[in-house]
């Protein structure tokens, strides 16, 4: 795709993990380095898209020309996709937690000298995909991610009906995608199952930001 075929769309990306605090010291987390997600924000950049990437706690620069919100939790991202609508395409590629510690201790909880270790009770986190597609700001073109270690294509299949999204692009997290620098992804629309090639997440981002360009028009 050509510079510019994006130029005047609005598409928002979350990256990512969500770090769920425990005690203002500890924190519930995943091993998502948001290297893909941040890819695919400048690729669709580059193409000329007004980005909001919405970012959880990753340690990586904000890409060239994005317009980058950081939080936290899960329902920080949120808050910050609801804010940051409308968009003409949401790419949603944070590994968001899918549980909250339902009591946040507002101080460091602390051994209690019997051995007794706390007990954490989970409650479910929002999901933003999931509502998103549900909501009356539903973009044009909603992408979910999906990372499984098996069965990756039918749980992708059944993870697009679910959400309400457009495309699912689903990658097998057995190996050493998540934090590593390449990852093999299969696309599943309403139309069926596009597998790529294994390539560097740069390459997956810049075909999947000349995917999107094309879907647009
Ligand atoms: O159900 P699962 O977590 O595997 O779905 C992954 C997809 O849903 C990703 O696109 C992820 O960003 C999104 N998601 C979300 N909010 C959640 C959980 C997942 O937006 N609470």
């Amino acid at each position: 795709s050509e510079a510019g075929v994006l130029t005047g769309k609005h598409i928002l990306v979350t990256a990512g993990p969500t770090h769920e605090p425990i005690d203002p010291v500890r924190y519930i987390a995943n091993r998502s380095s948001g290297k893909q997600g941040y890819a695919i924000a400048e690729a669709l950049a580059k193409l000329g898209a007004r980005v909001t990437l919405v970012s959880g706690p990753t340690g990586l620069p904000a890409p060239a020309g994005v317009n980058r919100v950081d939080v936290e939790t899960a329902r920080q991202m949120a808050a910050a996709v609801d804010a940051a609508l409308p968009a003409d395409v949401a790419v949603m590629v944070a590994a968001v937690a899918d549980w909250r510690v339902d009591t946040n201790a507002d101080q460091k909880i602390k051994k209690d000298g019997a051995g007794a270790p706390p007990a954490l009770s989970l409650v479910e986190n929002p999901d933003i995909l999931a509502g998103l597609g549900a909501s009356d700001q539903r973009p044009r073109l909603l992408i979910g991610f999906a990372a499984e270690t098996e069965k990756v294509v039918d749980h992708a299949v059944a993870k697009r009906e679910r959400k309400g999204a457009d495309w699912i692009v689903a990658n097998d997290v057995s190996g050493d995608v998540m934090g590593g620098d390449a990852n093999t992804i299969h696309i599943v629309t309403r139309d069926g199952v596009e597998s790529w090639e294994r390539l560097p997440k740069a390459d997956v981002a810049r075909r999947l930001a000349a995917r999107i360009a094309d879907e647009l028009v």
